[in-house]
C-alpha cells in the first residue's frame, strides 16, 4: 500500500479524521503535533492516520479512517499494518493505539493486527467529549489502550 504525507499546505481531510474522532479540538491538536498520512485511489483521499509521538520510543497511531463507501474490504488493516511498518522504519520500539470500550469492530482489527490490551481510560470519553457517544448499542466512556512492542 503506497501511502504519503499530509503536505504543509494541503487541507487536511476533516471528513475522514472526524469519523474516527468528533472531536474536532482534539483532531486539531493530533495534526498539530503529529503527523498525517494518506492513502489514496485514482487521486481520492480514501484512508487517513495520524502518527503521534508519546517519547522517543514510542508512537501512537490516531484517527485511523476509512472512507464509509470503502470500509469492509481491508483498507483500514493495511493503514494499520502501514503505520506500523513505518513506525518501525523511523525506529519506534512500541506502538500504541486507543480506542473506546464500545467499539468492538475497531477492538478486533488491532487484535488482529497483533496489539494487545495494556491498559484501560476509565471515564476518558465521558470527560473529554460533551455528546454522549453510544456504538452497536453500548455507551463509550472507558478508553482501551493497546500496545505492540517491535522487534
Ligand atoms: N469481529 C471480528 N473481526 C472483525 C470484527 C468483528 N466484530 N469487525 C472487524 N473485524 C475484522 C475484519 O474481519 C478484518 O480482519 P480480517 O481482514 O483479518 O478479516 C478487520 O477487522 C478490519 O477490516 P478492514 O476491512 O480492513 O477494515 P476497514 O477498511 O473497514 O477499516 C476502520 C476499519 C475502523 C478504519 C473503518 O471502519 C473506519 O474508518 N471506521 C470509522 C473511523 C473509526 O472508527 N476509526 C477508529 C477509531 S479508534
Amino acid at each position: 500500500m503506497e501511502i504519503r504525507r499530509l503536505g504543509s499546505s494541503e487541507t487536511p481531510p476533516y471528513d475522514l479524521l472526524l469519523l474516527a474522532d468528533p472531536s474536532l479540538v482534539l483532531v486539531e491538536r493530533y495534526l498539530k503535533e503529529g503527523e498525517c498520512f494518506l492513502y489514496e485511489m485514482d487521486g481520492e483521499i480514501i484512508g487517513v492516520f495520524v502518527l503521534l509521538m508519546l517519547n522517543p520510543e514510542t508512537v501512537e497511531i490516531k484517527n485511523v479512517a476509512v472512507r464509509e463507501a470503502m470500509q469492509g474490504k481491508g483498507i483500514g488493516k493495511q493503514l494499520v499494518q502501514a503505520a506500523i511498518r513505518l513506525a518501525d522504519e523511523i525506529g519506534y520500539r512500541n506502538v500504541e493505539i486507543g480506542t473506546g470500550n464500545s467499539s468492538v469492530n475497531q477492538l478486533a482489527l488491532y487484535q488482529k493486527c497483533g496489539f494487545r490490551i495494556v491498559e484501560i481510560i476509565h471515564d476518558f470519553f465521558t470527560f473529554h467529549y460533551k455528546e454522549e457517544i453510544v456504538e452497536n448499542g453500548i455507551v463509550c466512556r472507558d478508553m482501551i489502550r493497546l500496545r505492540m512492542e517491535l522487534s
